[in-house]
């Protein structure tokens, strides 16, 4: 039993359900909604449905559903951008399935935007190679789609939704999940059994000062699984986004608005301050290269004190108004008219390819547990995502865990105990939210678009002395019962700081740059090193190199089981 440490209280209440699924993005509704008729139990942290980041989506969902495109073209693209790091057989069920997927939606009448002859309309984003990107309200692709999604999921009677209910830890015995230690707002600590477990908590861009992810992005299903023994994979990548606006954020601290990429692919352009189109001297892509590039270009001029904006006056001239009705408002509360002005932009956190380690199933490596959506590594996106790869991700993979669980049987149900967490009482001066603030700003300074060794070795022991800070809070008996809030906040701290402990561990043994991770010190890509890592927490405390596992040693080994 994992999370029975020592002789403090025990959870009271025991639930039990049939199937858990943690978070309500794409890819948890998804697979809730393919589970029915089975019950699922549907949790997510947020007081309602809307948490994460499937809400806050803007450019679409890419999928080879055009007449002139095929699941092998959209495969090639994902590839390329991928740099040599996509586990083949993911890429195919990522790019075959999607169409299917894609055209599901459609034919339930998801809202995607049609022409006036009713035909779906098809958008471009950076390294596609051709227009394959479905949208809906316009930039507002993720509102729509999580609202549809949502009153579907409310209107399925088998699925019962918790909201503000905070994972906290899963329970393992012997290799098999038993369920999940949950902090509800009301209830308090309930140890929630259920022989199966679908982890789909989304992303970890909450680890970096700059990004665009919601406050919910905190790597909580990541941890949970590493704490739990299970193999992690491609952590060092982390993706950021070439165009976030660099102004009007109502504290340092919170998400920088996105200006969608779906801009680019409409004809905006990337100017310096002396109004030179920089990246056509870098790409024969130009603003259309993949986002790796494109950010650290944008980076690279920024820390030389230059200013970079996008262009989008000549998009919207081209009464292309209804489609950018996100970024048109982010603007005017920026107060930017971007039909006369330019929009300051800069680089942010916005996807992690590194993730818990799943086969095509979204199997992991403990008996019982799946992981789908942003939360997973399957492969699919190998060392840098292709723009609106990760919806349909959330999509396939959520139908596909889906599927595999629903030929499972559930086996006898466990009576095992678990004790409550001590969430400590902090003073004034020391807060979980001030801790956050500074692995978040240490993060993005040392673990971010450009690394060097030396960065990474003292962030490396700066998260060694927040670990220890942190253990040393959690022996301190409290008499109170914490508030939801501060149930939350802790866990969401100790979440970042063992994940961030750990992209920086990752970073610093991949001696090369490829896709998402650049390395001043090895600027260059090493063809022998186009491996994927995957950890588990003895690695890492152990400090060894970690497992390598190539695609053919991935499938003889079984790395996967379930
Ligand atoms: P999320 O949608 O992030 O949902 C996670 C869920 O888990 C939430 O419900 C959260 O409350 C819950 N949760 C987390 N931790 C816990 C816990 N401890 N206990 C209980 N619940 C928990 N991708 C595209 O393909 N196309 C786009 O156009 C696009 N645009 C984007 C724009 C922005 C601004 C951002 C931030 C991302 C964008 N992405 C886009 C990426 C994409 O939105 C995400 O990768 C995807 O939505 C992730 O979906 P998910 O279901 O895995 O997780
Ligand atoms: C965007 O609209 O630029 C984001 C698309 C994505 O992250 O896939």
């Amino acid at each position: 039993m994992n999370v029975v440490r020592s002789n403090r209280p025990k959870v009271c209440v025991i639930k039990h359900s049939e199937i858990i699924v943690i978070g309500s993005g794409i890819a948890g509704m998804f697979a809730a909604l393919r589970l029915a008729p089975r019950k699922v139990t549907l949790l997510t942290k947020t007081p309602s449905l809307t948490g994460g980041s499937t809400a806050w989506a803007q450019g679409g969902i890419a999928a080879a559903v055009g007449l002139t495109d095929s699941p092998q073209d959209h495969a090639s693209d994902t590839i390329l951008a991928g740099a040599g790091l996509n586990v083949s057989s993911a890429v195919e069920v990522l790019t075959s399935e999607g169409a299917d997927r894609l055209n599901e939606l459609i034919s339930m009448g998801a809202p995607f935007d049609r022409d006036d002859k009713g035909k779906i309309i098809l958008g471009r984003e950076a390294a596609h190679g051709q227009r394959r990107i479905v949208h809906a309200g316009g930039d507002s692709t993720g509102h729509h789609v999580h609202k549809w999604l949502s009153e579907l999921v409310v209107n399925t009677p088998s699925i019962e939704v918790k909201e503000s209910a905070f994972a906290w830890e899963l329970v393992v015995d012997r290799n098999h999940i038993c369920g999940v230690l949950i902090y509800q707002h009301k209830e308090g600590w309930v140890f929630h059994q259920a022989p199966f477990v679908v982890i789909a908590t989304g992303g970890s861009g909450q680890l970096f000062s700059a990004t665009t992810n919601p406050s919910e992005a905190t790597a909580d299903g990541l941890a949970m699984a590493i704490r739990a023994g299970l193999k992690v994979a491609d952590l060092e990548f982390v993706q950021f986004h070439p165009t976030a606006l660099s102004m009007s954020r109502t504290s340092k601290d919170s998400p920088m608005p996105l200006i969608t990429e779906a801009l680019r692919g409409e004809g905006a352009t990337l100017l310096d301050s002396k109004g030179h189109r920089f990246m056509k001297d870098l790409h024969s892509e130009a603003e259309l290269a993949p986002r790796d590039i494109v950010a650290r270009a944008i980076w690279e001029r920024l820390i030389d004190g230059d200013r970079i904006y996008l262009d989008i006056r000549d998009v919207l001239s081209r009464n292309l108004d209804n489609r950018f009705p996100t970024v048109q408002s982010i603007c005017a509360e920026a107060g930017i008219d971007p039909k006369i002005e330019m929009i300051p932009v800069a680089p942010a956190a916005h996807y992690h390819m590194g993730g818990i380690a799943a086969d095509e199933s979204g199997r992991t490596s403990l008996q019982g547990l799946w992981v789908c959506g942003e939360a997973a590594s399957t492969g699919a996106h190998g060392a840098n995502r292709l723009a609106s790869n990760s919806l349909l991700e959330g999509l396939v993979f959520g139908h596909r865990v889906a599927e595999d669980i629903l030929q499972k049987k559930a086996y006898s149900k466990n009576n095992s105990e678990v004790c409550v967490p001590i969430i400590p009482e902090l003073n004034e001066k020391i807060t979980a939210e001030n801790l956050t603030k500074g692995l978040r700003k240490l993060m993005y300074e040392k673990v971010g678009l450009r690394r060097n060794a030396s960065d990474l070795e003292s962030a490396i022991a700066s998260h060694q002395k927040l670990a220890k800070k942190i253990g040393a809070f959690e022996t301190r008996i409290s008499n109170r019962s914490p508030t939801f809030i501060q149930v939350r906040e802790w866990g969401e701290l100790r979440n970042l700081a063992l994940v961030g402990h750990l992209v920086a561990v990752a970073s610093l043994k991949r001696c090369e740059s490829r896709g998402a991770h650049y390395r001043t010190d090895f600027p260059n890509l090493d063809p022998g090193l186009a491996i994927r890592k995957y950890f588990t927490y003895e690695d890492i405390n152990s400090n060894s190199e970690g497992t390598s596992f190539d695609e053919t040693k991935r499938k003889s080994k079984n790395a996967i089981s379930n």
